[in-house]
């Protein structure tokens, strides 16, 4: 039986194919992402740069002697390529585990293919085991806190976390989240929130789940 590493790392060989000669990537965040970046490195002759969603994985792409280009100076993408907390097999994601939701929600917008790279204990029926992150201003903590709790939420303060745009996460427990979409724009619509990590409006378009028998591939 593989690893839920060995996993993330099959899946992530898979995505290469989805790159062609010449295209600036779109990368994202996490363990699963940061496998994809090692295999960037490795044929990193065959792309023009790539734009990162955080400066953690910007850091690790310069690493590998790849070009970190800024968003505004590019235009949109052929393809971004992330991972996920949680998915359905819709492509409708949680993401933000890692606090970098905001940026990865900007880079997926702007990026024509969304490839999702996970092992299968991501793939879920509903979403909401996991605890959905939310960017929020830091002097509306406490607003969007109470704002959450009337939608049946449990947030918790993500202590001693600041994203790469300066603000604080709550993480919601007990969301059985049935409407991704709705919630979505429920969430965003309150003043305080800069993300939620509902990737339902632009969710993935091909999903990578690495597994005991190989990668399964699901087109949305
Ligand atoms: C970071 C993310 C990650 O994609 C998500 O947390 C999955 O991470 P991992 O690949 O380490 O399981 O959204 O903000």
């Amino acid at each position: 039986m593989p690893s839920a590493d060995d996993m993330k790392k099959a899946a992530a060989e898979a995505a290469l194919e989805y790159i062609n000669s010449g295209d600036i990537v779109g990368v994202g965040t996490g363990s699963t992402a940061n496998y994809f970046i090692d295999l960037l490195g490795r044929i990193k002759g065959r792309i023009d740069g790539a734009v990162a969603s955080s400066e953690a994985s910007a850091k690790l792409l310069r690493g590998h002697g790849i070009e970190v280009m800024e968003l505004n100076n590019v235009g949109d993408l052929p393809l971004y390529v992330d991972g996920a907390d949680e998915a359905t097999q819709h492509g409708y994601l949680i993401k933000g585990g890692g606090g970098a939701l905001t940026r990865e929600k900007i880079v997926a917008q702007a990026s024509e293919k969304f490839v999702c790279i996970a092992d299968d204990s991501k793939l879920v029926d509903v979403l909401g085991d996991f605890p959905l992150p939310v960017e929020v201003i830091p002097m509306a903590r406490s607003l969007v806190a109470r704002y959450l709790v009337d939608l049946g939420g449990q947030p918790e303060y993500r202590v001693g976390f600041v994203t790469d745009n300066g603000n604080i996460i709550l993480d919601v427990r007990n969301m059985r989240i049935v409407d991704p979409k709705d919630l979505e724009t429920r969430l965003n619509q309150m003043p305080g929130v800069v993300t939620n990590g509902l990737f339902a409006h632009r969710g993935a378009d091909v999903m990578l789940f690495g597994g005991a028998s190989g990668v399964e591939k699901i087109e949305v």
